[in-house]
């Protein structure tokens, strides 16, 4: 989603403490989603599932109708990129990948973070696509230093799926979080080293890729949601909240062991 240029919040000990547990909540949620993202399941099945996940926490969902959006989860899958609704009548198949979004909110604060998964085995072209969209995301986060700024990780994130054969996707970008779903500042996944707002300690960012195996256009289809590749081509979808600090940045939506 694209903002234009505000102030850039930075959170509080008690506010990053709220961030840790919505966060916590969305790393159980797709916890829980991907290890149901298999053939035969269909994508309103994985809706179900992160819906409970998120509400026996004690937390709220963060999209079921943020500017209309019909349900827990985006679900988006092979050329489907991001804001895939979930429906009874798409079923997983051996093969697919599939994108899985959520958000949740704890007293206020939120947690974002997706992730795309292989439903059972899928060809290398699939295995490349998702490998390159994580590693950019990985060595784009490790860029979110103090005194850096957003054009140093949008420019990592860039030069790594290029560098993988993939391109990157110019209509969405990640974004600030926290109070929102999305604050300032954004975080395109294409941009040059040296250049826009620069990080500070506290800040808190949703740092997404979205790449595609093909070219980098996208269109929307009808549903008003779903971003698909313009050219059919695969995409892939990779998300994490991470707090800007001293040292390391530290990721307050902690999936990574679902892919281990
Ligand atoms: N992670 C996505 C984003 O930051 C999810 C938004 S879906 C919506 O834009 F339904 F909430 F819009
Ligand atoms: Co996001």
């Amino acid at each position: 989603m694209m903002l234009k240029s505000e102030r850039i919040e930075t959170k509080s000990a008690q506010e990053l403490e709220l961030m840790r547990r919505a966060g916590a909540v969305v790393a159980q949620a797709l916890r829980a989603t991907a290890a149901a993202a298999v053939a035969g399941a269909s994508t309103a099945d994985l809706d179900k599932i992160a819906a409970a996940e998120i509400r026996r926490r004690g937390a709220k969902p963060a999209f079921l109708g943020y500017r209309g959006y019909p349900a827990v989860l985006c679900a988006s899958v092979n050329e489907e990129l991001i804001h895939g609704i979930p429906r009874a009548s798409r079923v997983l198949k051996d093969g697919d990948v599939v994108g899985l979004d959520l958000g949740a909110v704890v007293e206020g604060f939120y947690g974002d973070a997706a992730l795309t998964v292989a439903v059972g085995k899928v060809g290398e072209k699939s295995r490349r696509l998702m490998a390159t969209a994580l590693e950019a995301l990985e060595k784009g986060i490790a860029k979110a230093r103090v005194g850096a700024r957003v054009g140093d990780i949008s420019a990592e994130i860039q030069r790594v799926c290029e560098a993988g054969g993939c391109s990157v996707v110019r209509e969405y970008s990640g974004h600030g979080i926290g109070r929102a779903l999305h604050e300032s500042p954004d975080i395109p996944n294409h941009g040059r080293p040296g250049t826009g707002p620069r990080l500070l300690p506290g800040m808190t960012l949703a740092i997404e890729t979205m790449v595609n195996a093909g070219g980098p256009e996208v269109r929307t289809l009808e549903d008003g949601w779903t971003v698909v590749t313009a050219d059919g081509s695969l995409s892939a979808h990779f998300e994490y909240t991470v707090l800007v600090r001293d040292g390391e940045p530290q990721i307050l939506t902690p999936w990574q062991d679902i892919l281990c």
